[in-house]
């Protein structure tokens, strides 16, 4: 008798913990920031390249900026990234990078993107 109680308990506890695994995994999937598509009117349109400059200034280059080396987060290569990439790292973050989708409207994400890529951009 006590032995069938423990294992329905059981039971139930494995169900319990698939359904919350499947919700936490459901929240984290709709949490990722789709991509988006840039242009090369885009990427050149100095306006954008500004909006992105203030960005830079204002929340990035206190961790990847000169003056923060060596320590704080990595030195931005953007030779060597795409700006699907660059995006999709602002805006979702990667381990101790934070992600910006809840500050930053999807055109300045975008803009930030832009000035990292951009050929008036120096770390
Ligand atoms: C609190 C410090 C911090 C701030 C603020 C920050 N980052 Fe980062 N960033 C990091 C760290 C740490 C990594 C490395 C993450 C890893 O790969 O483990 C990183 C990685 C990145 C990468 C990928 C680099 C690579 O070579 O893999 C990009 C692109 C990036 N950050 C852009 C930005 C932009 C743009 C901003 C401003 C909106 C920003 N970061 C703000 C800490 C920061």
């Amino acid at each position: 008798m006590r032995v069938r109680t423990l294992s329905v308990l059981s039971a139930a506890i494995l169900v319990l913990g698939y359904a919350v695994h499947a919700a936490t995994a459901a929240s984290e999937e709709s949490e990722k920031v789709p991509p988006v598509e840039f242009t090369k009117a885009f990427m050149s349109d100095q306006a954008n390249l500004d909006t992105g400059k203030e960005v830079w200034v204002e929340q990035c280059r206190h961790c990847h900026g000169k003056s923060a080396y060596p320590g704080k987060a990595p030195k931005l290569k953007p030779r060597k990234y795409t700006a699907d990439f660059v995006y999709d790292r602002v805006s979702n973050g990667f381990r101790k990078m934070p992600g910006w989708a809840e500050v930053y409207s999807e055109h300045e994400l975008m803009s930030v993107t832009a000035w990292i890529m951009s050929k008036q951009f120096s770390p």
